[in-house]
């Protein structure tokens, strides 16, 4: 199973602007159309509930998405088992059974604490990071809640509008034990 992790950043790394938990009020146009668009070409895409609470979605036939919580039950109205589902399982059990199920590759769209998680348990292959050239100061953290130490390459960089906004690709080299 390949996991792509998918964050837009400011500069100042972070990934809301301060507490509106909105990405789209900040984040540029083109990082917009690049998020829809890999969206859209991956049938298997994982997020935390949070993530999902700030901006729910509809289950679509394309892709299967998975809402990681504690509680299942709590989401049992949004539930459409095959295209959008809830589970406490924890990274690693949940990886594993995706890929028993027959997935390669899981678009991991955030936010912080479940990209700390699957940091965690080593999981994580690639990062796929917008860097929006502003800074706000305040608001949550690209990665959160666990101490790590990644160490990554950059594959690519691309620069898609006048002000600077960078979509990169990084893989991830290797872990160490913090
Ligand atoms: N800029 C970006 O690219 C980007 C991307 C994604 C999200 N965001 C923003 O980030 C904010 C949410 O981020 P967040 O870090 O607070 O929450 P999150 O990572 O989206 O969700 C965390 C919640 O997921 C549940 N959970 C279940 N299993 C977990 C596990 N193994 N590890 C961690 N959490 C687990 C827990 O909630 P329960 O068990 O209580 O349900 C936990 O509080 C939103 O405002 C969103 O807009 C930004």
């Amino acid at each position: 199973m390949r996991v792509i992790l998918v964050f837009v950043s400011s500069l100042d790394g972070k990934v809301t602007k301060w507490d509106d938990p909105f990405v789209r009020s900040w984040s540029s146009q083109e990082d917009q159309a690049y998020f829809s668009r890999i969206w859209n070409d991956s049938r298997l895409i994982v997020m935390g509930s949070s993530t999902f609470n700030s901006d729910p979605l509809r289950s679509t036939p394309e892709r299967l998405v998975v809402v990681m919580t504690r509680n299942p039950e709590e989401y049992e109205k949004y539930m459409v088992p095959g295209h959008l589902e809830f589970t406490a399982e924890t990274p690693a059990k949940l990886t594993s059974r995706l890929k028993q199920e027959g997935y390669d590759q899981m678009l991991l769209v955030g936010g912080p604490l479940v990209a700390a998680s699957f940091l965690k348990e080593k999981l994580v292959n690639e990062l796929w990071l917008t860097i929006e050239p502003k800074i706000f100061g305040t608001g949550k953290n690209i990665i959160t809640g666990e101490k790590l130490d990644i160490e990554l390459q950059l594959r690519s960089c691309e620069r898609v509008n006048n002000y600077g906004t960078l979509i990169t690709r990084y893989d991830v080299l290797s872990y160490r034990d913090a």
